[in-house]
C-alpha cells in the first residue's frame, strides 16, 4: 500500500494560517479532488476541523489523541499507523495523508510519495510543511502553471517518491 503525502505549500514552506487555507487556487482545489476522490484520506484532528465536514467520495480518519472524539462520517484513529493498517486491512491501494503541519511532520519518514503543489510565492503563516530533502525524493512528475484569471499565483504540480 503507496502512502501519498499531498500538500499545497507556499515557496517559503507556509501550508496554512490560523487553521485555515491562505490561498485560493480553484485549479489546485481541483487537482486535491481528482487526486483524492475514491480514497482513504488521513487528516490531523484540526485540519479536520478546519474543513468542518467529511469530503464527499473518500472515506475520511482523523487522527487524535482524544479517546473519545467523534464526528459524524468519519474513522477516529489515535495514532496514524492505526490509519495505514486500516488502509492495507480493507486492501487499500494508495492512501491520502491531508496534513496539517503536525501530521506531515510526523509522517514524512513514512510515506513513499509525495503529491506536491508549488506556490511560487512567499506567505505568512504560522503551519510550515517539513524541509523536504532533495536527497531522498526523486522527482517522477512536474507540471508548471502561470498565473491566470482565476489562480492568482504561479504554481507547480510535483509527484515525488522516495528513492
Ligand atoms: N496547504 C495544505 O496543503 C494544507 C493541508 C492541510 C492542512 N493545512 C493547514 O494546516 C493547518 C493545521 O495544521 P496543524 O499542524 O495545526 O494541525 P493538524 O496536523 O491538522 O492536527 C493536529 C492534531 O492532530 C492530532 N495529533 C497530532 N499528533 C498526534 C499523535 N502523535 N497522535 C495522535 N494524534 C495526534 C492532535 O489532535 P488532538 O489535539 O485532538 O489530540 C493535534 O492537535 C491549518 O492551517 C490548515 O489549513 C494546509
Amino acid at each position: 500500500m503507496i502512502k501519498s503525502i499531498i500538500v499545497a505549500k507556499a515557496a517559503n514552506n507556509v501550508i496554512g494560517n490560523n487553521n485555515d487555507l491562505i490561498w485560493h487556487m480553484p485549479h489546485d482545489m481541483k487537482h486535491f479532488r481528482s487526486t483524492t476522490m475514491g480514497h482513504y484520506i488521513i487528516m490531523g484532528r484540526k485540519t479536520f476541523e478546519a474543513t468542518k465536514k467529511p469530503l464527499p467520495g473518500r472515506t475520511s480518519i482523523v487522527v487524535t489523541r482524544n479517546k473519545a472524539y467523534k464526528a459524524e462520517g468519519c474513522i477516529i484513529v489515535n495514532n496514524i499507523q492505526e490509519a495505514f493498517d486500516l488502509g492495507k486491512e480493507n486492501q487499500q491501494e494508495e492512501v491520502f495523508i491531508l496534513g496539517g503541519g503536525e501530521i506531515y511532520k510526523m509522517s514524512m519518514d513514512m510515506a513513499d510519495k509525495i503529491y506536491l503543489t508549488e506556490i511560487k510565492e512567499t506567505f505568512e503563516g504560522d503551519t510550515y510543511f517539513p524541509e523536504i530533502d532533495y536527497g531522498k525524493w526523486k522527482e517522477t512528475k512536474r507540471e508548471q502553471y502561470k498565473a491566470d484569471d482565476k489562480n492568482p499565483h504561479d504554481y507547480a504540480f510535483v509527484e515525488l517518491i522516495r528513492k
